[in-house]
């Protein structure tokens, strides 16, 4: 039969003809691909890098890891123990009742205070935000697991007594209170209470202040008086003085100089302490995860509240040991050659280079 197929020779011939074909093909794009793939091994590199980068982090995905890890550290923050697991109950009364003495200071120990007339007028609250429970609100949550504890202020082994006691005489400019007086106990079975979640020696998360950048410069007392006028005044005043309740025991605004406020021993007289407090604290109702503030800011209104006159408190046996002083302290003498001034308003990083020398 005739038909137009080729026959098994011509097959044979066809099918050996393509093969051939194909290895030509091959031979010369490898051939002039060669020196391509030689000369350009970086940026083929990075074309494969560009693409899996594309590849594996879209926006999307990335801001859902950052919530997720933001989530993830909020867990992790010191909460208080509850006041009602005390059991017994006597205990529990006194717990609460250290808990309002934090949150109500002026109330029973200020000028027109109940129990005894000790203090200014403040509350530790006012510094010590939601009775010392809050995030960097300055909270107790390494008091009960790090006292007794070496101080280097005093130069000795501090209890939680003596230590609340350093904030009457300071911070409230005050007097000391009785160690045995049920204010003093009701205080520090607070304090205890609310840290016992902490293991001893150890510092919770998110307790006490949260750290600063420093500044380049020197924090600047008068760029900082803008900002007081535009973000503190409203509730502080324009003297600073803040505004008394109506009954006159507690203030609704603390004072933040003049003499009704902390004296110039007090922590926060320290501007770094100051401008952590205010950075994650102030305007009220700010959070630590959203300040309004920005560094220079804090920095500058810290500078401009610190350079007003407040109370005096002589302490001549603080810091017996000037080589151990905070960069930040305000009062000579110093170990090094810096003056007063940059000891209190910085630029700190010098001073802190010559301190790790
Ligand atoms: C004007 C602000 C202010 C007031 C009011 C204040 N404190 Fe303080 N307190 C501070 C600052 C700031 C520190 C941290 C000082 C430092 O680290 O140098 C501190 C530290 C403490 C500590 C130690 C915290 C730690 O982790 O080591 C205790 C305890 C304490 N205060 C208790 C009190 C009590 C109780 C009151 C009320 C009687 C009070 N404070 C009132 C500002 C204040
Ligand atoms: C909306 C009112 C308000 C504004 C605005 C405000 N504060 Fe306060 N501030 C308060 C209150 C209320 C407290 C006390 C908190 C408490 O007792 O719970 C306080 C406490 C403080 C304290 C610690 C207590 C003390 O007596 O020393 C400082 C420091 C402070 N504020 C600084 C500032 C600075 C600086 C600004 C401006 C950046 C500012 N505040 C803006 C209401 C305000």
């Amino acid at each position: 039969m005739q038909t137009n197929q080729p026959n098994e020779k011509e097959q044979g011939l066809i099918q050996m003809m393509q093969r051939m074909l194909n290895l030509i093909i091959v031979l010369v794009i490898s051939i002039v691909s060669l020196p391509l793939v030689i000369y350009n091994v970086d940026s083929i590199k990075g074309w494969f890098k560009a693409d899996s980068t594309k590849v594996t982090t879209p926006a999307v995905s990335k801001s859902a890891k950052e919530e997720a890890k933001k989530m993830a550290t909020v867990e992790t923050y010191w909460q208080p123990v509850a006041l009602d697991l005390v059991a017994d109950a006597a205990e529990k009364e006194l717990v609460y009742y250290g808990r309002d003495l934090i949150a109500h200071t002026a109330k029973y120990l200020g000028p027109n205070g109940s129990v005894i007339q000790i203090s200014n007028g403040q509350n530790c609250q006012n510094c010590h935000l939601q009775a010392g429970t809050l995030a960097f609100g300055n909270n107790y949550g390494a008091v009960a697991s790090t006292y007794p504890k070496f101080r280097v202020r005093s130069g000795t082994t501090e209890n939680i007594y003596k230590r609340v006691n350093d904030c009457f005489e300071r911070s409230l400019n005050g007097k000391a209170l009785d160690t045995s007086s049920k204010e003093m106990q009701a205080i520090v079975a607070y304090i205890n209470h609310i840290g016992s979640n902490v293991k001893k020696g150890e510092k919770a998360a998110g307790s006490g202040l949260k750290d600063l950048a420093f500044l380049d410069r020197a924090a600047d007392p008068l760029k900082g008086k803008t900002v007081y006028e535009t973000k503190c005044q409203s509730c502080h005043q324009a003297n600073g003085e803040g505004v008394l309740n109506p009954d006159k025991v507690e203030f609704s605004f603390p004072p933040l100089w003049g003499k009704h406020s902390f004296n110039d021993g007090a922590g926060l007289y320290r501007i770094i302490n100051f401008a952590k407090y205010v950075k994650y604290n102030m305007p009220l109702g700010v959070t630590h995860e959203s300040p309004q503030l920005t560094d220079e800011e804090a920095w500058d209104v810290s500078a401009y509240v610190l350079s007003q006159s407040r109370p005096h408190i002589a302490v001549p046996k603080d810091w017996p040991d000037i080589t151990k002083k905070p960069i930040d302290h305000p009062f000579g003498p110093y170990a090094d050659a810096f003056s007063a001034k940059q000891h209190k308003y910085g630029p700190f990083k010098p001073i802190l280079d010559q301190v790790k020398k």
